[in-house]
């Protein structure tokens, strides 16, 4: 397997005009996880869904912590770009257009990170329960990019603040932010697909 190659699944869109969605799964999650929450959230669009590469006690993620909510930053910023590679190649070779990622926990993170680090990937994301992976030297350039952010208000991982300090630097990095707080913890509520749908609908079609 070439280096910047993902395990993944690829469903082709039947309607070509959307944008394709980037699954990206939580810790000990695969790329079968996110897929009928892709087909619920933009009907007909194409689907990416890639397998993180880290095991964690056999579990996949996207990228090492050293402990919860402890990230490894140099491997952090390394699977940030070899994601963000992937996405990019196949694109070309797809002929893709707009990239939307749909990420959850761990897939939130690296997608804020590939927002944050690699700004012309993504046309836009939506973070379900993302906190701040990282800070960047400098802030990218995230004009005409829209994320929607769902937090959960009893969030044990993920404190209001740490959600509010992540909507803050997409927002001073130039992106249309909207950020949801939704009434639970840390799993997805029937909200958050719900806010996601609504969300791509307007923002997306
Ligand atoms: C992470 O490691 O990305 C976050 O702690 C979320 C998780 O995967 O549990």
């Amino acid at each position: 397997m070439d280096k910047s190659d993902f395990i993944h699944k690829y469903i082709p869109a039947t309607r070509p005009d959307a944008p394709t969605l980037v699954l990206l799964h939580g810790t000990g999650g695969n790329e079968d996880d996110l897929v009928p929450l892709g087909q619920q959230l933009l009907p007909g669009a194409s689907l990416l869904s890639p397998r993180g590469k880290v095991l964690e006690q056999g579990m996949p993620r996207f990228f090492r912590r050293l402990a919860e909510g402890v990230f490894d930053l140099p491997d952090l910023i390394a699977r940030t770009h070899e994601l963000a590679d992937f996405v990019d190649e196949f694109k070309a070779s797809h002929q893709l257009g707009r990239i939307v990622a749909v990420g959850f926990s761990n897939g939130a993170n690296i997608a804020a990170s590939m927002l944050l680090i690699r700004p012309t990937t993504l046309a836009g994301a939506v973070l379900f329960r993302a906190m701040v992976p990282l800070v960047p030297d400098a802030l990218p350039d995230l004009r005409n990019r829209r994320v929607l952010l769902t937090s959960g208000t009893h969030d044990p991982l993920i404190g209001r603040e740490e959600a509010t300090n992540l909507r803050q630097l997409l927002e001073r990095s130039g992106a249309t932010v909207l950020h949801r707080w939704i009434e639970g913890g840390h799993q997805l509520t029937p909200e958050d697909p719900q806010a996601a749908r609504q969300w791509l609908a307007t923002e997306f079609s």
